[in-house]
């Protein structure tokens, strides 16, 4: 690969222009650690990004400058001047400036020099804000006692600067002169607690005012035990005078209106339990209690890196309908995560009962078997005295599309109840949409699917009695949020909850946080660790997480060797979960350990770990020879039992002997089109590989039937039966066993819409989109696919369609990027490329003979688009 980069760089000589050439622009979208201006870092080291900016094409960066200072203007570099730099990176450059303080806010700046080492303009200023960096900066005690807790306090001077610290266990809600602080909910993310606690920083400065003020917080029980708080907010007052308030036993509390809260079961809330004005001054809490100090628990306090829940999104019901007298029952048209927000009237002491559910009987009643005991149920009693009263749970969340209410006083209308989409706020990076309606459906129930399992860990489900980090629905899915959100603080928290329930044996466990499941892993959930540390660095370049996570996948794969006998490791629970055919465990487990020793390889390569990348390097090996003494018939090619699973999973990988390439592929083929109609059979994890595999021996056009086909089993099955997220089974079930309308694993096929309809990859050689791979599948009868991506460089986007004996091609790369495009097609149709530089479209513009840009290679179809911005296009004729 870099031979043959070098080769073509070589041949990619730009020619100059004569008009004069266009000025760089100032860099945009400053992330400090992937995050917008966060406040609460608590790296020592946090890494700086920008996008740069650029209207000629064929840019780059060669140099930068970066400026840190406590000034908001950042007119100088007085924390860090990193002077000229001569470098093309722009992404996660590491602040090694002064020492950063505790509780302080960086603005920074940055400009680049390009190709022809011409200085952009500074970018404007972003800011990050530190955390309390030591344990020693917690003045506050954990209190609890009661779920609401409040405290009264006098400021002497008007405040300047105020930051909240809050960790509230399960879940809090934070109150102050009345308001509400934050937008989030469900907050803080579940950890495992014992070994971490995260904490948010909120700017309240606007909320706190000089004299009397009010503290006010409310406790549910989320994923803890118990219910603990510890807070402490600092403000900076006019005058240079500052107050800290912390919790300690002088703090007051009480059972507020929440008579029990659960994430499973609901809220209950009886409103005539409400304390008007508690979290304001001048509140008689002479009948509340203490607080009650409490141990609090044993993890460290991190801040929280990463996008909050949040309610995203409000919709309206489609249906409003009663199938019984007094049983109404609401169609949201989508399956969510979240709560509803009810409207309502009535007598003191009325009770309104909301329950949720995927599906409905036939008889238009709700049907809530398949959320096993999870009670899926919230309670309003209501205060009464005429006014309307508007109710939202606080500590819980569902997974649903009907809602049932019940003891409604009068009949309730659409507008009684409003659904509150919720999930971990990650942004929508792009899009992917085809010329083939199905696919589109397909990716409308991935994009909900996903969203709805990200909960502050990527969850299996989003409605039972479970909703747990399922590892390996957790790596299946991983590639496919990151081609769709906005991910990488999302992972890193979560790979670093991994590594907090890692064993001193280097055991990890089926669920992250360790709830369900067994310790060790089965060897495919553990797998979740050495890949989606790798998916970080395929996808953003992150090397920090190689080194953070390189010991503890290392130690995993050292604890699968203790249970590995001559390089095989017989022990699995789930194997290739949910198939139709079922593949022998230990093959599953054999290629689970097979690939994590290989990406152990990679990682020491990658980090010059010489010694290390050799030996995994022969581990590896030896297990994939191991591998196949065991499993292969070098006779036919068949592995094992010969499922497709059986045949995917070496092949995916190249375990397969080269000799035996063929037949092995032949098999899983007939197995495909002959055996089974055209039809797969796999579960989880055969089903992810299944289709970058098809790609890459040349079949797109099988996984293109498999990925649009309706008939039984088929994601087109789930649409057509009325699907807005995907299954957890191939089959249709709507019975009490195990049979979730709502799990994100299958969604892996997704990646694949990517990566080979609109043809956007990543390559690893160069990660983090540095180099794009455009290799779009022109196939069957999809006339057109588009995909777009913001990526940490900027947007990668590839679109195309059919022309009239052609294809018209679109191509964005970021300024700073190298791409390349392969279309194999093009190299097997009489149809040669263009030679270079002629028929490119800019902005829209069909721009004849601008030469110099495209280098074809007309052999085989292979172009490279040189480096810059802004939106390329070809032709072929
Ligand atoms: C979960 C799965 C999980 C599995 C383990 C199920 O109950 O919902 O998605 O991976 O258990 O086999």
């Amino acid at each position: 690969m870099i031979a043959r980069w070098a080769f073509l760089a070589l041949i990619c000589i730009p020619v100059q222009y004569a008009q004069p050439a266009p000025m760089p622009e100032a860099p945009s979208g400053l992330r400090c650690e992937y995050l917008i201006n966060p406040l609460g870092i608590d790296v020592p080291r946090p890494r700086l990004s920008w996008v740069l900016e650029h209207p000629a094409r064929g840019e780059r960066q060669t140099a930068y400058q970066i400026l840190v200072s406590h000034d908001p203007a950042v007119s100088a570099g007085d924390v860090w001047d990193t002077g000229h730099v001569a470098s093309s990176r722009s992404v996660q450059v590491e602040y090694i400036g002064r020492p950063l303080s505790s509780a302080r806010t960086y603005y920074w700046r940055v400009r680049y020099w390009d190709s022809a080492g011409r200085p952009s303009p500074y970018s404007a200023a972003a800011s990050f804000e530190t955390g309390l960096l030591a344990a020693s900066d917690w003045k506050a005690h954990w209190i609890g006692g009661a779920n609401q807790l409040r405290k009264e306090f006098t400021l002497p001077a008007t405040p300047v600067r105020a930051r909240a610290y809050v960790a509230g266990l399960g879940y809090y809600e934070l109150r102050i002169n009345g308001h509400k602080i934050g937008h989030h909910v469900l907050d803080p993310a579940w950890t495992t607690y014992g070994k971490r606690v995260l904490y948010a920083v909120y700017d309240v400065t606007a909320r706190l005012h000089q004299g009397p003020n009010a503290v006010g917080v409310m406790l549910g029980e989320g994923w803890s035990t118990s219910r603990a708080l510890l807070l402490q907010i600092h403000v900076d007052m006019e005058g240079g005078r500052t107050a800290d308030v912390l919790t300690d036993s002088s703090w007051r509390v009480t059972q507020g209106p929440i008579q029990s809260d659960s994430v499973y079961n609901g809220d209950v809330y009886d409103a005539r339990q409400e304390t008007p004005g508690w979290d304001r001054p001048g509140f008689d809490d002479a009948h509340w209690q203490p607080a009650t100090g409490i141990d609090g628990p044993a993890g460290v306090l991190s801040a929280q890196m990463m996008p909050p829940i949040r309610v995203t999104d409000t919709l309206t019901p489609v249906t409003l309908t009663a199938p019984r007298p007094g049983v109404y029952i609401f169609d949201f048209g989508q399956n969510i995560s979240g709560v509803v927000r009810l409207r309502v009237r009535g007598p003191r002491g009325t009770r309104v009962q909301i329950r949720h559910a995927e599906l409905l009987y036939d008889d238009g009643t709700l049907n809530v078997e398949n959320l096993r005991a999870a009670k899926a149920t919230d309670v309003y009693i209501l205060r009464g005295g005429g006014e309307e009263e508007v109710y939202q749970p606080r500590f819980t969340y569902h997974g649903f599309r009907y809602v049932e209410l019940t003891g409604y006083p009068g009949a309730p209308k659409f507008d009684t109840l409003r659904a509150l989409v919720m999930h971990s706020d990650v942004q929508p990076t792009g899009g992917f949409t085809a010329s083939k309606t199905i696919l589109d459906q397909i990716q409308h129930n991935i994009v909900w699917g996903i969203q709805d399992n990200l909960v502050s860990i990527p969850t299996d489900c989003n409605q039972r009695d479970e909703r747990m980090g399922w590892m390996a629905d957790a790596h299946l899915y991983a590639e496919t949020a990151m081609l769709n959100f906005d991910m990488p603080a999302f992972y890193t928290n979560f790979l670093r909850d991994i590594h907090d329930i890692q064993g001193a044996d280097g055991t990890v466990t089926d669920t992250v946080p360790h709830r369900y499941g067994s310790r060790p892993a089965d060897p495919a959930w553990g797998l979740a660790y050495p890949l989606i540390t790798w998916y970080m660095y395929e996808y953003y370049g992150d090397r920090r997480i190689l080194e953070e996570h390189y010991g503890g996948v290392k130690a995993w794969t050292d604890y699968l060797t203790t249970r590995s006998k001559d390089g095989i490791l017989s022990y699995s629970y789930y194997g290739d979960w949910v198939p139709i055919e079922k593949t022998p465990g230990s093959l599953v487990s054999t290629f689970c350990y097979y690939w994590s020793a290989d990406l152990v390889s990679r990682m020491a390569d990658i980090l010059n770990k010489t010694a290390d990348a050799d030996t995994y390097r022969q581990l590896a090996g030896k297990i994939r020879d191991a591998f196949n003494t065991r499993f292969l018939n070098p006779q036919t090619g068949v592995y094992a039992n010969g499922t497709q699973t059986a045949q995917i999973l070496p092949l995916f990988l190249h375990m397969v002997p080269a000799a035996r390439r063929s037949e092995a592929f032949g098999a899983l083929e007939d197995s495909i089109v002959y055996t089974h109609n055209t039809h797969l059979t796999t579960g989880i994890l055969g089903t992810k590989y299944l289709f970058p595999l098809l790609t890459a021996a040349g079949r797109s056009d099988l996984a293109y039937e498999l990925a649009t086909q309706t008939t039984y089993p088929s994601w087109g099955y789930m649409v057509e039966n009325g699907a807005t997220t995907l299954w957890e089974l191939w089959q249709n079930k709507t019975g009490p066993s195990m049979n979730s309308h709502n799990h994100p694993m299958f969604s892996s096929i997704g990646a694949w819409f990517y990566n080979a309809l609109a043809g956007i990859n990543p390559d690893p050689e160069a990660p983090g989109f540095e180099r794009i791979i455009f290799a779009p599948q022109v196939v069957r009868d999809l006339d057109w696919a588009a995909g777009s991506l913001d990526t940490i460089r900027g947007k990668v986007a590839c679109s195309w369609r059919r022309t009239r004996g052609g294809l018209r091609l679109e191509v964005t790369v970021p300024v700073g990027s190298q791409a390349e495009v392969r279309i194999p097609e093009l190299g097997l149709s009489p149809i040669a490329l263009t030679e270079s530089g002629r028929n490119v479209w800019k902005d829209g513009q069909y721009q004849s003979g601008v030469p110099g840009i495209i280098r074809a290679k007309t052999a085989g179809g292979l172009l490279t688009v040189e480096i810059g911005s802004g939106t390329y296009a070809f032709q072929t004729f």
